[in-house]
């Protein structure tokens, strides 16, 4: 058998589609959705990170402004420009890329970012309400994939999903999302002590640890559906995820490849929380 490609390309293109359509509706009723990207210091890669971000809002017709800052920003200074931000009517979803440098308390930060505007999903009260299914928002990658697996008609409901990674930002959250679909949760990691066994009962299986060749085509079950969240680099310097493409497409129904997979998911659900964001703000307006 060889695999359907589940596409990220396609689907964020109609996705993002979607958001400017939505957008242009929210501006005709006076409301511009918002997001600030905050950067501190000069990591290479959260660069690039930031400028998709912003080009991203752009391109679908939000309001984004790209605040940068010198490594030897202080954290009293970086609480003080997400309190602005948070008081900032303009500005709906508030990003601080991470890492930050080590003087700065990340998770102090984050915690200071209202929830109200936490559209990347990493504040406590985030965490707390999709734990409890209560409204709020959903980490951007592991909601990507959720987008993904209704892209095609998957039924999770009495499924087995195994969810390979324990991180806050993609494994727990997705095990969380995956559960609250009527799945049969697996949570896999680097303590576990048979991997092979866990996948191979799996129906769904997310790779999400970082690291090459995490899953092969001999732990896979014929059929399987097959999300993979990795970005690494092979031997010759290209993107690969942690999954064995070549030889699992050829056991399981569906996979995502890398790049064009769940990479460009990431940032489309960043625009979809930054509009619902804005639409949330526009409605608890009319309704003041
Ligand atoms: N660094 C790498 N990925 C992310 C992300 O999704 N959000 C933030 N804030 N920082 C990141």
């Amino acid at each position: 058998m060889t695999a359907q490609l589940i596409d990220g390309n396609a689907l964020s293109k109609q996705l993002r589609a979607q958001v400017a359509a939505d957008t242009v509706k929210l501006k005709a009723q006076g409301l511009t959705p918002g997001l600030a990207v905050v950067l501190v210091g000069d990591n290479q890669a959260s660069q690039v990170y930031v400028r998709n971000k912003v080009k991203a809002c752009e391109d679908a017709g939000l309001h984004s402004v790209l605040e940068k800052y010198e490594l030897n920003m202080t954290e009293a200074e970086l609480l003080a420009r997400v309190e602005a931000l948070n008081n900032d009517d303009s500005i709906h979803g508030i990003l601080v890329q991470l890492p930050l440098p080590a003087h700065i308390d990340a998770q102090k930060v984050i915690e200071a970012i209202s929830p109200a505007k936490d559209v990347d999903g990493f504040h406590i009260a985030s965490a707390g309400a999709l734990m409890t299914g209560m409204p709020g928002f959903w980490p951007c990658t592991p909601y990507g994939c959720m987008k993904m697996l209704e892209s095609i008609g998957y039924q999770l409901k009495g499924k087995h999903a195994v969810v390979i990674g324990r991180s806050n930002i993609v494994g727990k959250p997705m095990a969380l999302m995956l559960l609250q679909q009527n799945a049969t949760v697996t949570i896999c990691h680097s303590g576990t002590k048979d991997l092979k066994a866990m996948t191979l009962q799996a129906d769904v299986i997310v790779a999400a640890v970082g690291k090459r060749n995490v899953l092969t085509a001999d732990m896979v079950k014929p059929g399987a559906v097959v999300l993979d969240v990795g970005m690494n680099r092979n031997d010759e310097g290209k993107l690969c995820g942690d999954v064995d493409f070549d030889g699992v497409k050829e056991v399981a129904s569906y996979i995502t490849p890398v790049p064009g997979g769940v990479g460009p998911m990431t940032i489309t659900m960043l625009l979809v929380n930054t509009l619902e964001s804005a639409q949330r703000a526009l409605s608890e307006k009319q309704h003041a």
